[in-house]
C-alpha cells in the first residue's frame, strides 16, 4: 500500500504531532482498477494536518502508525468529502411562480422567451449587494455541507452585466470565508443574452461578456470558463470566441451543452480539451467520442432533467462504452434545478438514468474532481486532502438507494 511517510512529524519520544489514525472503518477509496468503490472493509486511515498520510488495510498499517491513539469508526463507511461540481448556488430571489407556470402547461422554452426563466433571475440578482447573495446562498450551502461536501463549484451568470458578473463572483469567494468548504469558481457571462442586448449577442460578447472575464480574471475570480450553447442562447460560433479569449488567459473551459437539443457543443468543447461537458441529453456518438479523445467529462444534471419534466435520457451506454468519465451534480439554480441535495441527486442519478450507485458515487467524488480539473482530492489516498466524509451506513449503495436520508455522521475537511 502506497504511503506518504514524513519523517520529521515525528518527535523524539515517538509521539507524533498533527496526526489522527482513523481505525474500525470501511473506505471507500474509488482507487481506479480495483474492487468495486476500491472498497476496503477492515481498513485504517491516517491523516497528517490536511492531508491523507495512510489509507489501506488496518493490517497493512504501517509501524510507525500504531502507536497514535486509534478513533474507533465502529465500521462506519468512509468515502472522499463528496464534491459538487456544478451549481448556480449564487443568485437572488427564486422562481417558485415558474414552476407554478410550467405545471400549468408552459414550456422552459416558454418561459425563458417570454422573459421570465434565467433573465428573472438576473433581474433579482442585479438588485442584490454582495453580501445579500452571499447571505441567500449560505443556507443551501449549508444545506449540501450537511449530506458530506467538502468542495463545490460556483458559476456566475445570473449579472450578464460587468459589475454584477463580478459581484457574483466575489459572493463564490466569500462563501470560503464563511464555511470551511471549498470552492471553484466558473465565470458564466455566456449564459444568457440580457435584455438590453436582445437581438444582439455578437455585441455583448464583444462589449461586456469578454470584457469582464478579463476584469474578474485580473481579480483571480475566475477558476474556468463556461457557456450556455443552446438555440435559446449561444450558437457554436459565438461560444468559440468565449473559449478562445479562455485560451488567452490561460482559463479551463467547460460547456452546458445538448441539454435541449443537439447543436454539437460537446464536440466543440472538447476540441477545447474541457475540463467537462454539461447536461448532454441530447448527445450523440460524434461528441462522445470528441469527449473520450479529449479526456472531457460528462457531468449529468438529473435535478434539471427531473425538474423540466425531461423524457430524452443521455447517451449511458456510449459514455459508458467509450470510457468517458461521469460525474453527476446537483446544477443548483433557481429554475430548472432548485435541488440542494447532492445524495438525491445520486438516487436521480440511478433511478432516471439507471447508472449503477458505484457510478454514483464516482459521480461526486473521483469524476467530480476531475471535472473541476482537481487531482488532491476524490479519492482516498496517501497524498490526497483528508477531505472526508463518514457515513451511517454498512456498505457504499445505501447513499444512493435511500431516499431524503442524510446518512451522514461527521464531515472531516482538511483534516479538521
Ligand atoms: O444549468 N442550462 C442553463 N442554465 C441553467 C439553468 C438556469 C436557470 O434556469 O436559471 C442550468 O440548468
Ligand atoms: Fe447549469
Amino acid at each position: 500500500m502506497h504511503i506518504i511517510f514524513y519523517p520529521n512529524i515525528f518527535k523524539s519520544r515517538g509521539q507524533c504531532v498533527a496526526l489522527r489514525l482513523l481505525t474500525n472503518a470501511k473506505l471507500a477509496t474509488l482507487r481506479e482498477n480495483e474492487v468495486p468503490y476500491g472498497l476496503i472493509e477492515q481498513g485504517a486511515l491516517v491523516t497528517h494536518r490536511d492531508r491523507i498520510a495512510f489509507a489501506g488495510p488496518e493490517a497493512e498499517l504501517p509501524e510507525v502508525f500504531r502507536s497514535l491513539p486509534p478513533e474507533d469508526q465502529c465500521s462506519r463507511l468512509i468515502t472522499p468529502g463528496l464534491i459538487d461540481c456544478h451549481t448556480h448556488i449564487i443568485y437572488g430571489g427564486n422562481r417558485s411562480r415558474e414552476f407554478e407556470m410550467r405545471l400549468q402547461g408552459a414550456t422552459y422554452e416558454e418561459v425563458a422567451l417570454a422573459g421570465g426563466g434565467i433573465l428573472s433571475t438576473v433581474a433579482a440578482t442585479r438588485r442584490a449587494e454582495v453580501d445579500s447573495l452571499v447571505a441567500q446562498a449560505l443556507p443551501r450551502v449549508d444545506a449540501l455541507i450537511a449530506e458530506g461536501v467538502t468542495t463545490l463549484e460556483i458559476k456566475s451568470g445570473y449579472g450578464l452585466d460587468r459589475e454584477t458578473e463580478l459581484n457574483m463572483l466575489r459572493a463564490a469567494r466569500q462563501i470560503t470565508a464563511e464555511r470551511q468548504v471549498r470552492v471553484k469558481t466558473s465565470f458564466l457571462g455566456a449564459h444568457a443574452i440580457p435584455p438590453e442586448y436582445k437581438g444582439n449577442a455578437e455585441a455583448y460578447l464583444s462589449e461586456v461578456c469578454l470584457p469582464t472575464l478579463e476584469a474578474a480574471h485580473q481579480e483571480d475570480l475566475v477558476n474556468a470558463v463556461d457557456g450556455f450553447c443552446e438555440k435559446i442562447a449561444f450558437s457554436r460560433a459565438q461560444m468559440r470566441r468565449v473559449f478562445e479569449k479562455a485560451m488567452q488567459l490561460g482559463l479551463p473551459v467547460k460547456l452546458h451543452a445538448e441539454q435541449l437539443s443537439n447543436i454539437g457543443g460537446a464536440a466543440l468543447a472538447a476540441s477545447y480539451k474541457a475540463l467537462s461537458v454539461d447536461h448532454l441529453e441530447f448527445l450523440d456518438k460524434t461528441g462522445v467520442r470528441a469527449m473520450a479523445e479529449h479526456g472531457t467529462v460528462a457531468v449529468l444534471l438529473p435535478g434539471a432533467y427531473y425538474t423540466l419534466c425531461e423524457t430524452q435520457k443521455p447517451p449511458m451506454d456510449l459514455l459508458r462504452h467509450f470510457n468517458v468519465p461521469i460525474a453527476l451534480a446537483t446544477d443548483c439554480n433557481p429554475g430548472s434545478s432548485p435541488l440542494t441535495s447532492l445524495l438525491l441527486t445520486m438516487n436521480m442519478g440511478c433511478t432516471l438514468f439507471r447508472m449503477t450507485p458505484e457510478e454514483a458515487l464516482k459521480g461526486v467524488t473521483s469524476h467530480a474532481g476531475k471535472a473541476l480539473g482537481l487531482s488532491e482530492t476524490g479519492t482516498l489516498e496517501a497524498g490526497k486532502r483528508a477531505d472526508l466524509a463518514i457515513w451511517n451506513v454498512d456498505h457504499p449503495s445505501e447513499l444512493s438507494y435511500r431516499i431524503g436520508f442524510n446518512s451522514l455522521h461527521k464531515r472531516i475537511f482538511g483534516g479538521q
